[in-house]
């Protein structure tokens, strides 16, 4: 049974926040329109952030960004520590993508989408001073099934069982980068296809953890970031996620421990990136994915498609939006 009481709560987000959340991501979105496919990333990055944090400074809700668009020097807005909404209303944490998939946007390529994540104040790890993590993500079949410390070949086995289809059926996302050569060899040794991903392992990872979907599982290394709001959303698919963070050399290592976080292959559990359930995910897309169609602008009409995943009642909602294009563009 859904608890009642954790939703009337004012320290904790409730349900109604999520459309007040949505309004930020598609403007988000559509701000990004004059931008997909001219080969400008900071351009259409720069516009999403704009957009973003003007709808995120209506909300009632008293959130801070944990994680964001970087330190305060480097970010002018929507930075770490910035405190966004009306002040009133539910305390949360913030984890904030106006754009996850800036290269996709700037090349008109697929799966860009603009996400927001909430979860209570205090519950999401802030894993800001590593840029990366190594993630491993699945749907409810994987959970006890699958471990980061196991080689990947042992993964494939174990999940393939537990979906119940053979192994030379299994599909396996992972970005596309040097850095995991090795690793798409060992997917396609162990008989399993690849997917591979230019960008957006955030659209990969809950992919990946959705009943109906093309791939089964979502492995290798990406931003942390990305990690945490990937987290977010997968409480409400029931799915399963750990992560372990990556850092690129010594120095980062050092300051991700004067940070009081645990590098040297800890395993971070899925209730160690965002604790409990009350999470809100919410993402438009901003080109076409599979978990989303991208903004489009047609004559009077700008069209938008967002998802809504609320771990607390176990949810994936859609949302289509026309807006009408002179109030925007
Ligand atoms: P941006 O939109 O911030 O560029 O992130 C895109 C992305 O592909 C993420 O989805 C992913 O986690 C990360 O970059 C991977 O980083 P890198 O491109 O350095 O391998």
């Amino acid at each position: 049974m859904v608890s009642l009481t954790a939703d009337m709560s004012p320290l904790h987000p409730d349900r109604n926040l999520a459309l007040e959340l949505v309004r930020a991501t598609e403007a988000a979105a559509i701000r990004s329109v004059p931008f997909i496919g001219r080969g400008k990333k900071e351009l259409a990055d720069g516009a999403a952030v704009d957009a973003m944090r003007a709808f995120l400074t209506t909300v009632n809700f008293d959130g801070v960004i944990v994680i964001g668009e970087g330190e305060k020097d480097n970010a002018p807005m929507l930075f770490n520590g910035e405190r966004v909404g009306t002040g009133r209303g539910p305390q949360c944490d913030i984890a904030v993508d106006p754009i996850d998939g800036t290269t996709l946007t700037a090349e008109g390529r697929n799966n860009a989408l603009s996400v927001i994540a909430v979860a209570d104040r205090g519950a999401m790890l802030d894993a800001s001073t590593v840029f990366y993590m190594d993630k491993i993500v699945t749907g409810p079949e994987g959970v006890g099934v699958v471990d980061i410390r196991l080689p990947i070949a042992e993964n494939i086995r174990r999940l393939a069982k537990a979906l119940d289809k053979p192994v030379d059926e299994l599909v396996v996302s992972v970005l596309n980068r040097p850095r995991h050569a090795r690793l798409i060899e060992e997917i396609r040794d162990a008989g399993a296809g690849t997917r591979l991903m230019s960008d957006g392992d955030v659209a990969g990872g809950i992919n990946a953890a959705r009943h109906n979907a093309r791939t089964d599982m979502c492995v290798g290394v990406g931003g942390s970031p990305e990690g945490i709001v990937t987290a977010c959303a997968i409480k409400a698919l029931g799915g399963h996620i750990q992560g372990r963070l990556w850092a690129r050399d010594d120095d980062e290592k050092q300051r991700g421990i004067d940070a009081g976080l645990k590098l040297d292959d800890h395993v971070y559990e899925a209730d160690d990136l965002v604790r409990g359930n009350n999470t809100l995910f919410v993402a438009t897309g901003v080109t076409n994915g599979e978990l989303v169609a991208g903004v489009r602008r047609a004559g009077d009409f700008v069209y938008t498609e967002s998802v809504v995943l609320r771990g607390a009642s176990g949810t994936l909602r859609r949302i289509s939006s026309e807006h009408l294009t002179s109030k925007w563009l």
